[in-house]
């Protein structure tokens, strides 16, 4: 059985890198052979401050917006971490068989907890290993994410077969990651070495999917770029983060290559680009702001998509959790 599982976390509204990188990946994986299993993971969100009504709400929203991005609630199972407690009871059961090695290795935890210095929380290490949790709970045999998050999909990796090495069984999969697309790391629009992000201050670093027509025309105008002309090649991209960032967006939204994105606006200069970056990006994210408009007039819709989705996880991944016990000798009575 092919299965696939994702999440995303509901600590801002959804920008551009997480459309491009995942979400629309996810949507176009619902029509080739897989069960699609996606989660709106609050329990990671808690690993920095949250304020509770804000959380409450924005998972709400993140939940509408990957339906109004084509998240089919009929053809996959759209649901909340926290609803399905198997995920953290799995994600103990895992933090006993991970080395801390292995988690102080981890390049997210190094750079967050540089910035948190003393106040950086267990939770925050910890968090590879409820992701493996919240996979392993479905026995998911694929993830489709970002480049960021190839790492924490290696250390899944690393907790199945430690698993199934540690019990002698050939219990949990070794689940492959999809990093699909010409954009697996869309970068910041105001430096192009930094990944675009939710946490970043600057609104003008990211195109959210609500931006409206004016914004996101006005954001990309202001993005960052260098005084050369656009190159005709890909190789002509190298030492330009900038450039090449815009160009891998643009050919992510029109649906091309950056081949042949680079030969029709070789040469040229930005203001020309960028204009018409604008209007493809537009064309895309019109139609999803618009019908999330429609989804949030109906929050008991969505709550009952949400509710169906936890029972229809809770279902699986208790039967997973189940095994797991009995495989680690735990009573059942
Ligand atoms: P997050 O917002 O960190 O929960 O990420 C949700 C999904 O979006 C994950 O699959 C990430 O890998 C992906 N993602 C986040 N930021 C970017 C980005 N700048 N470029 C591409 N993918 C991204
Ligand atoms: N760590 C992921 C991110 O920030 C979100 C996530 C949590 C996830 N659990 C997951 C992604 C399981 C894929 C599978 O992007």
């Amino acid at each position: 059985m092919r299965r696939i599982f994702s999440g995303i976390q509901p600590t801002h509204k959804m920008h551009l890198g997480n459309y491009l990188g995942a979400v629309r990946n996810w949507v176009a994986l619902q029509d080739e052979d897989y069960e699609t299993i996606y989660c709106v993971v609050d329990l990671h969100a808690l690993t920095v401050p949250q304020d509770p009504e804000a959380l409450r709400a924005q998972t709400r929203e993140l939940a509408a917006t990957l339906i109004a991005c084509g998240i089919d609630p009929v053809r996959s199972t759209l649901f909340v971490q926290s609803q399905v407690p198997a995920h953290a009871e799995l994600s103990w059961l895992f933090s006993c068989l991970t080395p801390l090695g292995w988690l102080n290795r981890m390049t997210q935890f190094k750079d967050k907890a540089a910035k948190q210095r003393d106040n950086t929380m267990l939770g925050l290490l910890a968090y590879p290993v409820l992701m493996a949790a919240d996979i392993l709970a479905y026995k998911a045999t694929h993830v489709p994410v970002g480049d960021d998050q190839k790492q924490h999909l290696e250390l899944t990796r690393e907790i199945a077969g430690s698993f199934n090495h540690r019990y002698g069984v050939e219990f949990f999969p070794l689940t492959e990651p999809q990093i699909l697309g010409p954009a697996t790391r869309v970068m910041s629009l105001r430096d192009g070495t930094k990944k675009m992000s939710k946490s970043d201050e600057s609104d003008y670093s990211r195109i959210n999917l609500t931006d409206d027509a004016d914004t996101i025309a006005l954001k990309f105008r202001k993005a960052k770029t260098d005084p050369e002309p656009l190159p005709s090649e890909p190789a002509g991209l190298d030492g330009r983060p900038e450039a090449k960032n815009l160009v891998a967006i643009y050919a992510a939204l029109a649906g091309i290559s950056i081949d042949e994105t680079l030969r029709q606006y070789g040469g040229g200069q930005f203001s020309t680009f960028k204009k018409d970056l604008a209007e493809v990006a537009v064309t895309a994210l019109a139609p999803i702001a618009d019908r999330l408009g429609r989804l949030m007039a109906d929050p008991a819709y969505v709550d009952g998509v949400l509710r169906e989705g936890g029972a229809k996880a809770a279902a699986t991944a208790e039967g997973v959790l189940r095994d797991v016990k009995d495989i680690m000798g735990l009573v059942r009575s």
